[in-house]
């Protein structure tokens, strides 16, 4: 029988996706990739789903990238397949209409932090590292690396973090913004469920068009961004949840928002 590499809990409104090779520190092989790949599919379409969540097993790594033993049997046609296959299941994470934390239980170098990288959010357990190492294998960052750390935390850090593959400690990745939290070492489940809780409260359309506007808005000019707001409230307005709010408020109860 093979490995069961992926754990999904289902916990309506929240699915936490766990990466489940802690003897490889949970290190990305092919199986993994298509086996993620399906779980972030099927969760475009759960209905029941606010917040999906990817974490690893155990409180060692959270992912230490592409799985480099694996790498090695590989041909060169093969290694441009599985790159394709990390590149796609990535922007596919970024892409999905619902917003997705990583928490960071341990180390998470080269994939694993592109993996972070391609989430929504990220809290980092206290004891956690990132770091993109690629170049130490004379190799670069090659699903979104390069261009989602720049944006994220400025390009003259990205540079010096990709050249030199140092890895940031868990309050250094806080300070220079690449985790949104820390939490405590065996609080990060707890943290990542309190803020899924959190943002669950809000209208499921209203978090697809947000995470819509700020992901296509922000390599646009002001102008474009501005219109990509504008098409994106425009989606809001004829649902049902939008007049859901209204009378909540009015009736000073909780509203019950339904996807629609
Ligand atoms: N691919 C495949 N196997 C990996 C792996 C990876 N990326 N990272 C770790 N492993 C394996 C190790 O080979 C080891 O296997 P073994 O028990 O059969 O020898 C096991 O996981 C535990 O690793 P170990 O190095 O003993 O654990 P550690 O806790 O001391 O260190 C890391 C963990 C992640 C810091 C270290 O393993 C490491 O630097 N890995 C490479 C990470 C990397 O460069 N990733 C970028 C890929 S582009």
């Amino acid at each position: 029988m093979s490995e069961q590499v992926l754990l999904i809990n289902r916990r309506p409104p929240v699915r936490v996706l766990t990466l489940n090779r802690p003897q490889a520190r949970n290190a990305l092989n092919s199986q993994l990739i298509h086996e993620l790949e399906r779980a972030v599919d099927e969760a475009r379409f759960s209905e029941d789903l606010r917040v999906l969540i990817i974490t690893g097993a155990g409180d060692k790594a959270f992912c230490a990238g592409a799985d480099l033993k694996e790498r090695l049997a590989m041909s060169d046609g093969e290694v441009r397949r599985f790159l394709s296959a990390i590149r796609r299941l990535f922007s596919k994470i970024e892409e999905l209409p619902l917003p997705v934390l990583a928490a960071i239980n341990g180390v998470s170098l080269g994939g694993g932090t592109e993996l972070a990288l391609a989430c929504d959010l990220r809290v980092a357990a206290a004891h956690a590292t990132m770091g993109l190492t690629e170049t130490r294998l004379a190799i670069i960052p090659g699903a979104g690396g390069t261009q989602r750390l720049p944006r994220l935390v400025g390009i003259a850090l990205a540079k010096e973090l990709i050249y030199t593959g140092r890895q940031l400690t868990a309050p250094e990745a806080l300070a220079k913004g690449l985790v949104n939290r820390l939490a405590e070492h065996n609080k990060l489940m707890d943290v990542c469920l309190e803020l899924s809780g959190e943002i669950s409260k809000a209208g499921p359309i209203a978090l697809a068009q947000a995470k819509f506007a700020i992901n296509r808005g922000k390599d646009a000019e002001l102008h474009t961004g501005l219109a990509i707001e504008a098409s994106a409230y425009e989606a809001c307005i004829p649902t049902e949840d939008r007049r859901e709010g209204l009378r909540a408020f009015k009736e000073k109860r909780q509203p019950h928002y339904k996807g629609r």
